[in-house]
């Protein structure tokens, strides 16, 4: 019986095995509760994916997504790969502890709790917010205003570019960047202000901006580099945004600015890469990144756009080419971008119910598949951890129950630690 590898192709199989993959979990044999457990389910960590990750409410899409991101640092190609969780709920810090409350259940698997090497990043003016609530973090980013355009600034706002607001904007950001590379908040708002605009159509803008300033992310730099550093794993907070009306436009500033300059860089290191392989010479000069996007609906809407949307449909597009590889994970496929759900090349689906849900996914996955979906949703029993996957690269179907985490998976509680 040959293993089972989701997300390799023939050729990769045949040259690399079951080099470059983890165990994510094992697949389901027989309907309903008669399903058991057989083989191993190991899952292409070395290149580049489209994954969406499905399930409604509790189904254990967080969760699977923790465990994929263990098995990347588990990998024995993780020192070419860097990972970013997108952490909207801010549960992914406790990926530095063991899961102890699992440990029997985990024997069970043959693997034991275990902590791993994840660095937690919070924007840099919330630092005094969760030193005073006493969560954990490693590190602070921030972005630079410089480096949004003025189409970006619209959308985060919800300003329409040709109303008279939006026709200000765009002259303020151009009038910036003809001047400078530079600039802060208080130097849009200087411009803003130096414009002979009605004053309300002024003041309506400055107030935007002002709103921005508290935010808290922006500095004079975008330090978003440390998040694509070598064999990492980088849980991005952006959970401190919750409260606000805007906590979704920010979080998409980060993630489209995020996108854009991976990608860069990918492409750039690919470029040396290609002229090393011509050489012989093996290391890859910027790792391949995974991002892993929670939520993923809020960034890349099927109606509407964010800041976030356009990088991340390039990345769906053409993220093959230059190495990254993203997840995208939510409770509503159909909410999801089509054009992101179409090139999904793996899935994973917890349970579903919505029938606009199933039939979302049911389009883009029937070619191979013997029934539909709705009956392979239906054989899988009602035990947690258990769901579907869809494997466009072996052209396959397969029922799973993932494994247990071995790092905590915060859901709730974090006091549960005190010891
Ligand atoms: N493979 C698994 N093995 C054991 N327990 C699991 C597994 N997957 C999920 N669970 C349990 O189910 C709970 C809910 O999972 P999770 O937080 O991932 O749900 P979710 O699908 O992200 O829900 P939401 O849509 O509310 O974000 C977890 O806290 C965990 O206890
Ligand atoms: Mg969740």
């Amino acid at each position: 019986m040959p293993k089972i590898s989701v997300g390799r192709d023939d050729e990769d199989r045949e040259e690399h095995g079951l080099k470059g993959t983890g165990v994510i979990g094992k697949h389901l044999v027989g309907e309903k509760q008669e399903a058991h457990k057989a083989n191993p389910i190991h899952f292409d960590l070395a290149r580049p994916h489209v994954m969406g990750l499905f399930g409604k409410r509790g189904t254990g899409k967080s969760y699977s997504m923790g465990t994929i991101a263990e098995e990347i640092q588990s990998s024995d190609v993780s020192q070419n790969l860097s990972t970013i969780i997108i952490d909207s709920m801010g549960i992914y810090w406790s990926m530095t502890r063991p899961n102890n409350r699992a440990a029997t259940l985990l024997e069970d698997w043959d693997m034991k709790p275990k902590g791993f090497d994840a660095k937690t990043y919070i924007p840099e003016g919330k630092v005094e917010e969760f030193e005073s609530q006493e969560m954990p973090y490693d590190d602070t980013f921030t972005l630079n205003p410089a480096d949004f355009t003025s189409q970006e600034w619209a959308m985060a706002f919800n300003i329409e570019m040709n109303s008279k607001q939006g026709i200000l904007l765009e002259r303020v950001i151009s009038k910036l960047k003809d001047n400078t590379d530079n600039y802060s908040i208080d130097d849009i708002i200087d411009a803003i202000r130096s414009f002979d605009f009605p004053k309300d159509t002024e003041e309506g803008l400055v107030n935007r901006f002002m709103t921005a300033q508290e935010w808290g992310v922006f500095g004079e730099e975008s330090s978003l580099e440390k998040f694509t550093q070598r064999g990492e794993l980088s849980v991005v907070d952006v959970s401190a945004f919750g409260e606000i009306a805007s906590g979704w436009s920010v979080r998409s500033l980060i993630v489209g600015l995020l996108a854009k300059r991976i990608l860069r860089k990918r492409m750039t290191a690919r470029r040396i890469e290609e002229i090393d392989e011509m050489q012989n010479i093996a290391e890859n000069e910027m790792p391949i990144t995974w991002m892993m996007i929670d939520e993923a609906h809020e960034f890349l809407p099927a109606e509407g756009k964010t800041p976030a949307s356009n990088p991340l449909l390039r990345w769906v597009k053409i993220g093959r080419e230059p190495g990254v590889s993203l997840v995208l994970a939510t409770q509503q496929p159909a909410k999801l971008h089509p054009d992101a759900l179409s090139q999904c090349d793996l899935v994973l689906s917890h349970r579903l119910t919505a029938k606009q849900d199933i039939d979302a996914l049911g389009e883009i996955m029937q070619t191979y598949m013997r029934y539909d979906l709705k009956h392979y949703i239906d054989s899988l029993p009602d035990r947690t951890g258990t769901g579907l996957i869809l494997d466009d690269n072996s052209e396959r179907v397969y029922p799973v129950q993932m494994r247990p985490r071995k790092s905590w998976h915060a859901g709730g509680t974090p006091d549960a630690f005190d010891e």
